[in-house]
């Protein structure tokens, strides 16, 4: 079996305005409101690191220093708890960061899209294939994370790789839709992207999610392509002109995908979580009891 080249960055595009949130993000990033009790952007970084990513790099906005603080180390917060022996809330919030991971800062200076966004962490990534993790789909599993999965069907093949699942056709002008065909083991690889089509003109009804696998040759591509759905630089229009010389997976995961970028989504998972907290569960399910025919 071939050695491919480890995936050890990963980008995460937090610079957007969280539009569908305020006023509460009015001065809170969107990726910092909690899911129970943690903010959504750890969720995703957890997901990273489990996936074996040791350089984080967040392209942000000058507006977002709450996720610099959230991400560095507080000491005077950790000897506070130390000294009040809560020990183990100190550990979670030493280890918000594992020691061998590193984190890094890149401005997007301009909302120019997500394209553009992954772009601005080109100098950063260098010419190795990385990762891209949009914070605001919160992907659950039982087993492994969606990007563990994905980076096994990355040494699996050589394919940079694509998260998706099934959407009802009447959604398909809120995300990437991929059409598919299967090679002689049954992967699955993208024939076609295209961002936010109608449900008239949708190749199928595979939703992309917010995990990329993607090589270092998106970047060049990402200069080139120009403003598309939206108005904005879209990395789906790189990916559909990566297509042309460089096979893709579509990857199914296991696993709940909330969209947090939506308050429906919020709430299933802040529900969802909240279920699977054994501090919480009981009284959440008596609390459902008594609201249910209001
Ligand atoms: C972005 C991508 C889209 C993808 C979606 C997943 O859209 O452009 O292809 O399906 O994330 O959440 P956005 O949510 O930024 O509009």
């Amino acid at each position: 079996m071939t050695d491919f080249p480890p995936i050890r960055k990963a980008v995460f595009p937090v610079a957007g305005l969280g539009t569908r949130f305020l006023p509460a993000t009015k001065s809170i990033p969107k990726e910092m409101l909690p899911i129970v009790d943690k903010p959504l952007i750890q969720y995703a970084v957890d997901e990273a690191v489990e996936a074996g990513i040791d350089t984080i790099i967040f392209v942000t906005s000058h507006k977002k220093g709450a996720i610099l603080d959230h991400f560095d180390p507080n000491s005077e917060l950790e000897s506070l708890l130390t000294a009040q022996g809560n020990v183990e809330l100190r550990d979670r919030v030493h280890n918000i960061i594992p020691d061998h991971v590193s984190t890094r800062y890149v401005i997007q200076e301009k909302a120019l899209g997500l394209g553009h966004a992954v772009w601005c962490a080109k100098k950063l990534v260098g010419d190795e294939p990385f990762a891209v993790l949009l914070a605001d789909d919160l992907i659950r599993s039982t087993g492994s994370g969606c990007l563990k999965q994905m980076v096994a069907e990355y040494h699996a093949t050589g394919s940079g790789c694509i998260g998706v699942e099934e959407i009802p056709v009447s959604m398909t002008d809120r995300y990437g839709i991929v059409s598919v065909h299967k090679d002689a083991v049954g992967r699955n690889y993208i024939r076609d992207i295209v961002e936010k089509p109608s449900p008239e003109s949708a190749p199928s009804n595979l939703g992309v999610v917010g995990r990329y696998i993607l090589p270092a040759e998106i970047f060049s591509l990402l200069e080139s392509v120009r403003a598309g759905a939206g108005g904005e630089i879209q990395l789906t229009d790189a990916i559909a002109r990566l297509l042309e010389n460089k096979p893709l997976l579509a990857h199914a995961f296991e696993g709940v995908r909330y969209d947090c970028g939506s308050r429906q989504g919020f709430i299933r998972a802040t529900v969802d979580y909240a279920l699977e907290n054994a501090d919480l569960r009981d009284d959440l399910l008596r609390y459902i009891e008594t609201v249910k025919g209001v």
